[in-house]
């Protein structure tokens, strides 16, 4: 992958910036390991790792590595004193309290906002491309996952069948806990699944189904060479009361709404409101409990945030999610989620999966 550019340090106001998120190490590096800092400063940037990752270090990293035995820190302050570095920049939503206070006596610290992640909020053709391999194996275990569905499960066996299909299709893991939650449960947005039927009991033996009938809502994304995605489908067990249909068509629509709304120049707030007011319009904006999407790549929310408030505008190359919901306290909830890219006229959704209502 071509390595982005490295942050403008005179922009910022420092002599050298400490990037000491591990995401943000690898997008600048390539270093995927996990203990690393990389020092940035005007003659471009060094790798501080330990040894485990002696072989490995130097065979990702486009930038010089150190080898540390002991604190990481302890070299850099070495490394800072030759340089004279005097002006340290730390990403202040990242650092941790515990290493600002070994640095701060030895230099001045600057409190640097998320630029590393304003940078990666663009995509490069190559990132696009990994994001649409992990949005294929994620749709491809989905599928693969459902052929296998019996009603014997619970929510967390179909989890357990839904991750391990990823891993088969060559996914690292899961990009976050898989979500599985039936009926009742799927009013909860970030359920967790657990040893309860995914399907409802026809006789009264189950507490967590009244009726032979009932939505399963399943959120998963799958990590593959780094990068994320991110897909929701709401699925019926058997035949659907009007209520779970009207649901359905609803948070479809406002998903469709958002999706048309997505363009370069369009503020996310344009694009969440897209969604809210068709739910509005079918008197269900008070059941939206969340925004309507985020960004992903080497993480699973990044900026910008698809929400009411957000003034980002988008810009052709971002990823972002569109995943609007309705939940009803004690009946269910369905939300449906691509991940789509921004484009100069609009969007392209990378989520092959079909969004009809699905009955099993
Ligand atoms: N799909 C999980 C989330 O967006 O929070
Ligand atoms: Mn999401």
């Amino acid at each position: 992958m071509p390595p982005p550019p490295l942050p403008n340090l005179s922009a910022l106001k420092v002599d050298a910036l400490l990037v000491s998120a591990l995401v943000n190490v690898r997008y600048l590096s390539g270093f995927t390991g996990s203990n690393a800092l990389l020092l940035v400063t005007s003659r471009g940037a060094t790798l501080y790792t330990d040894p485990r990752y002696e072989l490995q270090a130097p065979h990702e990293s486009r930038w010089p590595v150190r080898i540390i035995k002991g604190p990481l820190f302890r070299a850099l302050l070495g490394e800072l004193r030759r340089r004279r570095i005097r002006r340290l920049g730390v990403e202040a939503n990242r650092i941790t309290l515990g290493l600002c206070s070994q640095l701060e006596p030895h230099v001045r610290l600057a409190a640097i906002g998320p630029v590393i992640e304003e940078m990666r909020m663009v995509k490069s053709p190559e990132e696009v491309e990994q994001i649409r391999r992990s949005v294929d194996v994620n749709s491809r275990a989905f599928e693969r996952a459902l052929k296998r569905f019996r009603p014997s499960m619970t929510e967390s066996d179909l989890a357990a069948e839904l991750e391990y299909q990823m891993r088969r299709l060559g996914a690292e893991k899961p990009a976050f806990d898989t979500i599985v939650a039936a009926g009742a449960k799927s009013a909860l947005p970030h359920a967790q699944p657990g040893r309860v039927p995914a399907a409802p009991r026809r006789s009264g033996g189950s507490v967590h189904s009244r009726s032979a009938s009932q939505l399963l809502l399943i959120d998963m994304g799958a990590l593959l060479e780094g990068y994320s995605s991110d897909m929701t489908r709401t699925l019926h067990i058997g035949n659907p009361e009007p209520k779970a249909r009207r649901l359905y068509k609803a948070v479809l629509e406002a998903q469709l709404a958002a999706i048309e709304a997505v363009r370069e120049n369009a503020t996310a707030s344009a694009v969440d409101k897209a969604a809210r007011s068709v739910l509005k319009a079918h008197g269900m904006d008070r059941l939206f409990v969340h925004s309507t999407g985020h960004g992903l790549g080497l993480e699973i929310h990044e900026p910008p945030r698809i929400g009411r408030r957000e003034k980002t505008r988008l810009q052709a190359g971002m990823v972002i999610t569109i995943e609007p919901g309705a939940y009803v306290e004690g009946f269910g909830g369905v939300r449906i989620e691509d991940t789509v890219l921004v484009t100069e006229k609009g969007c392209e959704i990378l989520t092959p999966t079909s969004k009809e209502f699905r009955v099993l």
